[in-house]
């Protein structure tokens, strides 16, 4: 079936892109495009020509998958399609209705007029693939809008509603009606030719162009450095300063030069491997079409800080949540929390107060189980006790309807034992949420022995529905995300000992490697008391670590909580957040260290060093996580790692990093640790399997099956 169709109407040839699912602009559709438009062009009963999409989009951009293959001579890509359309003498009109993205838009920009109708969006995303728009998109932005907004809008890469999109003057109009139809009247009358590429006048708008070096340097200074995340930015960058400078034909090359760097950059392959790892995340064997219960009316028990959190996330989605919370002073707490949030957003002007208003009042407290009796779902946010638990339970299963699913939102206790006590155990499940719940993206979703292809059916569409990242994992000791940052703090725990300050762990951690936050930084952050508790359930747990949590355990200091962990924090500087140098923890650490005869060798251990031993302890347990059908995918840890901990995005997760750095050196390193530090760094048996062929862990097959272990 041709991916390409073509109508006439009064001399006006309507061309549209129909490839599911979403008119990406491959190889493949320029190819056939090309003589499409070339037909059009050599047609002298056609006066214009009009672009639309079907599938309910104008196009997602560019193939993704395209650059990770060679092009040949002969290939054809969406720059050869606007070359095409750049040449001819027609009118060209695009007539957007729904999403224009990357290289759809671009095309569109090549085009003399662009309309869309109201629920369309637009967007060059490029930048979040580690990649600038490479369709002529940094030099004809800046000729329509100015070099300042075009820049702006390309360094987000978000994308901007029709009306926003009028409003920038990346529209002609926005069309009530049938953009086709008003497309093909516009075309007919059209005067002239308005090719952006033959406009000069706009560029300055919005710099003077005597400052436009300053402009630049700015912009330069602005976005993060070239080797922590700001490959692609510096790069667009100079592509925005080469439309200004250059002719047109010339800064189309610098443009095109600057893509293909990017094509072939590590930071962007993690970036295109995180956006299919995030897409894989639903396809999961077993679900088969299980088709999800509708979930309209949710119940959560317990109103602290996550049920308050999940709660939130609901009414956002537009789902009514009723929170059972026995304690008064708790249920206060919670509806301020809930109240200040909302207030704020509507602050910011990223809420309307009326939509605020109804959010706030869709979430309804109550200390009456029987409320819940009609919810479709319960999740259980209580306290992290496995009696108190399963008291909850029981009384949820007695009183909720039989369809409903019960879920947990446990961090490290078992699943199945929860499901056990219900007549429901296919309709049990755990969904972990991190927190702010509210504004974390990351939900694992834990499958226990009996949840049924429904249940999990079901936990994907409300992940779906909260706009979260949901991850599989099987019912396993801390899950996939936990069980791994367990051994990440070990290692920065060790690290300390060894006379490493725990400043200097975070600050390569987070400025040099790129991760959001410091690992000392974090566990100040989540509360020593919770590292704690999860040391004394798990004695296991304790293998390789230092006794540091336990020492300031008892000194309560619990971290940001009580102003006091592995930093100080004093409320009169800045947000009160930030965390300051605290030479007592280093004290503390030094007398464990004595204690347990560690040698202290801060001063010889490398930054390189710092890298190593905490990316290796994930990427090691990641792969035990693997071979024991924990997770599913690499991808999926990564995905988890990315949204849930912060791990730089442009080293893509933790198992595509050992793919970059290359699995061999990964076992060497982890080989040497094992000889250094102990048998806690033994390397997992499918490191040790990729790692002998100098294999990936990206080319390994998703687990048929997860284990219940
Ligand atoms: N290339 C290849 N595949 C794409 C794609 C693209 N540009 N956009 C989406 N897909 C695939 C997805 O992988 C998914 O495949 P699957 O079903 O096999 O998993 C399928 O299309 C549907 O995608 P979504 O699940 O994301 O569908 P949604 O309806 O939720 O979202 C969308 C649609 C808003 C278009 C979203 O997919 C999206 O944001 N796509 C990427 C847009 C983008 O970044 N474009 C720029 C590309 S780079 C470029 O154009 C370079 C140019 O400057 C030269
Ligand atoms: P919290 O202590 O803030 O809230 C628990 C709430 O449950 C309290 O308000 C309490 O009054 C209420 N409660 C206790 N027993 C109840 C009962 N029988 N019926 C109704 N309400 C009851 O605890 P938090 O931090 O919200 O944690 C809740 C759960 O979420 C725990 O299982 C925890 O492990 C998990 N979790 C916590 C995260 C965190 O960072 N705080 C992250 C992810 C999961």
């Amino acid at each position: 079936m041709a991916s390409i169709k073509t109508a006439d109407r009064d001399g006006v040839r309507i061309i549209t892109l129909d490839h599911p699912p979403v008119n990406a602009l491959s190889f493949a559709l320029c190819a056939e495009l090309l003589p499409v438009v070339e037909t059009a062009n050599a047609d002298g009963a056609i006066t214009a020509v009009v672009f639309t999409g079907a599938n309910g989009l104008f196009s997602g951009g560019a193939d993704i998958n395209d650059f990770s293959t060679e092009p040949t001579p002969d290939t054809k890509t969406i720059r050869d399609v606007i070359a095409a359309v750049e040449k001819s003498d027609k009118i060209f009109v695009a007539a957007i209705d729904g999403n224009a993205l990357g290289g759809g838009l671009e095309l569109a920009l090549a085009c003399d007029y662009r309309l869309a109708s109201s629920r369309s969006k637009l967007g060059l995303p490029e930048i979040k693939l580690g990649l600038l728009p490479g369709a002529g998109g940094t030099q004809r932005l800046p000729r329509l809008i100015g070099a300042q907004a075009a820049l702006e809008f390309m360094l987000k890469g978000s994308t901007a509603d029709a009306e926003k999109a009028a409003k920038l003057g990346i529209l002609d109009e926005v069309v009530p009606g049938d953009v086709v139809d008003r497309a093909v009247t516009l075309a007919k009358a059209a005067p002239a030719k308005r090719r952006i590429s033959a406009r000069q006048a706009e560029l300055g708008k919005g710099l003077v162009r005597m400052a436009l070096p300053f402009v630049v340097s700015q912009a330069h200074k602005m976005v993060p450095p070239e080797e922590n995340g700001g490959y692609a930015a510096h790069k667009l960058i100079d592509a925005v300063e080469a439309a200004v400078e250059l002719p047109f034909a010339r800064g189309l090359a610098r443009e095109t030069r600057l893509f293909e760097e990017l094509a072939r950059s590590a930071p962007s392959a993690a970036l295109r491997h995180v956006f299919f790892a995030e897409r894989e995340l639903a396809k999961v064997p077993g679900i088969g079409d299980a088709q999800p219960l509708a979930v309209k009316k949710v119940g959560i028990v317990g109103g602290g800080t996550m049920g308050t959190g999940i709660a939130i996330c609901f009414a956002d989605a537009g789902i009514a949540a009723t929170v059972i919370e026995p304690v008064d002073e708790q249920v206060e707490r919670a509806k301020q929390m809930i109240f200040g949030m909302y207030m704020h957003q509507v602050q910011r002007g990223r809420l309307a107060q009326e939509e605020a208003w109804k959010r706030g009042q869709s979430i309804v407290f109550s200390d009456d189980y029987n409320d819940l009796a009609d919810c479709d779902l319960v999740i259980e946010a209580v306290f992290e006790n496995m009696d108190v638990k399963k008291q909850v339970f029981t009384k949820l299963d007695a009183i909720v309807k039989p369809g409903a699913i019960l879920a947990s939102n446990t961090s490290t206790l078992d699943i199945d034992a929860m499901a056990a006590v219900t007549k429901r155990p296919e309709k049990f499940l755990g969904l972990h949420f991190f927190a702010p719940a509210n504004i974390m993206q990351l939900l694992e979703i834990v499958r226990g022995k009996d949840t049924s292809p429904q249940t999990l059916a079901t936990a994907f569409a409300v992940g779906k529905a909260l706009r979260k990242k949901a991850v599989l994992s099987a019912n396993a000791f801390g899950f996939i995300g936990n069980r791994m940052i367990f051994d990440y703090a070990r290692e920065a725990g060790a690290l300390a000992e060894e006379g490493v300050p725990p400043y200097r762990i975070d600050s390569v951690m987070k400025k040099t490697f790129g991760f959001a936050m410091g690992p000392f930084a974090m566990f100040d952050l989540s509360g020593i008391d919770v590292s704690w508790h999860i040391q004394q359930s798990v004695p296991a747990m304790a293998a390789g670590r230092t006794k540091i949590v336990d020492r300031l355990y008892e000194l309560k200091r619990l971290g940001q909580k009580t102003g006091k962990g592995y930093y100080k924090y004093d409320k009169s500087v800045g947000s009160g957040r930030e965390p300051i140098r605290d030479e007592d923890v280093e004290a503390l650490f030094a007398e464990e260290a004595k204690k347990a005869g560690i040698a202290q060798r801060g001063d010889e251990v490398t930054d390189d060093e710092i890298i190593k031993r905490l990316t290796y302890a994930l990427i090691n347990t990641g792969a035990m996580l693997l071979e024991t059908g924990v997770a599913l995918r690499p991808g999926d840890i990564d995905i988890v790692y990315v949204y849930g901990y912060g791990f730089p995005p442009h080293h893509g997760g933790p198992m595509w990093y050992a793919d970059e750095v290359g699995t061999r050196h990964v076992y060497a390193a982890i080989k040497a640790f094992r000889d250094a530090f102990g048998p806690h760094w033994e390397p997992a048996p499918l490191l040790i399997e990729i790692a002998e062929r100098d294999g990936k862990f990206a080319n390994i097959k998703a687990k048929e099956q997860l284990v219940h272990a």
